[in-house]
């Protein structure tokens, strides 16, 4: 992924065969990449069949961070789709540049995953939210002033954070509310004053993933949810210092509530 000359979508090829033979399961219908908080969701999802740890799949490495899982997991719902569940995350910020970033994403897509379900924890900007709320992704603005997409490949973003599978979701939770996500490069928090700016543009949550994969995502031409669990006000909304360690234990009170949420989500797709 790092030879400017290989082809990521080939990589991605020998990825999905990797999990196919590693799994014993050579298609799966959708993909899930579960982000801070989310990591229980995929217990309830369905039934384990495979667990393979990510740095034996071609182009995956471990993650870089407590508190994110590495392992890639093969899942049968109740309804017999097969969920390709992706738990160790590429951040932007790592600096492994976006072939890396996106690699998870198209290897799903190789893999036969027509649905991408992207997970993350992030700060909320809306102030009738509250730290531990799970909402959806409505639209992105990407700030990270990378792409995916090499070259002059024009891709429409319109409906990216599909309108039918946000109608799903709240038909499971209908008090589930949504927002624009601004994707910043991190990792650093933002300032006050990037999240008053992030506010002005149209933005409701803040975090440091995402929009690159959903891109990814869409250029596979796969259909996309996205959920954000609010682990804490963005900086200048809440008062306090933010922490990682805040942002790792909102997630973990979080968990039981978002992960059934996401379950009973995901059972109905
Ligand atoms: Cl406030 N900003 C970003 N970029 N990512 C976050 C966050 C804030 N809180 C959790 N993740």
């Amino acid at each position: 992924l790092d030879d400017p000359n290989a082809d990521p979508f080939e990589i991605a090829r020998v990825a999905a065969d990797d999990i196919a033979r590693l799994t014993g399961v050579d298609h799966h219908d959708i993909a899930l990449t579960l982000g801070s908080g989310w990591g229980k969701a995929a217990d309830l999802v369905g039934e384990t069949v495979a667990t393979i740890p990510a740095p034996e799949i071609t182009g995956f490495s471990a993650p870089a961070l407590a508190g994110h899982v590495g392992s890639v997991r093969s899942i049968r719902t109740p309804k017999g789709k097969n969920v390709l569940v992706i738990g160790a995350r590429t951040h932007f910020y790592e600096g492994h540049g976006v072939r890396r970033v996106v690699h998870s994403v198209r290897t799903a897509a190789a893999a036969g995953a027509k649905i991408m379900v992207l997970t993350n924890g992030a700060g909320g900007i809306k102030n009738t939210w509250t730290p531990g709320q799970p909402v959806l992704i409505s639209d992105h603005i990407n700030l990270t002033a990378a792409s995916p997409l090499e070259g002059a490949t024009f891709v429409d973003l319109t409906d990216l954070y599909s309108t039918r599978l946000r109608d799903v979701a709240r038909m499971v939770d209908p008090t589930l509310d949504e927002g624009v996500y601004c994707q910043f490069r991190g990792p650093q928090y933002e300032t006050p004053a990037e999240v008053r700016m992030a506010k002005t543009i149209g933005g409701q949550i803040v975090g440091m993933s995402t929009a690159l994969e959903a891109i990814a995502a869409r250029q596979a031409g796969m259909e996309i949810l996205g959920f954000s669990l609010i682990t804490n006000m963005a900086a200048g909304i809440q008062t306090t210092p933010l922490s990682h360690q805040e942002v790792i234990e909102a997630g973990q009170a979080a968990e039981p509530v978002i992960s059934a949420l996401l379950a009973r989500v995901i059972g109905q797709l």
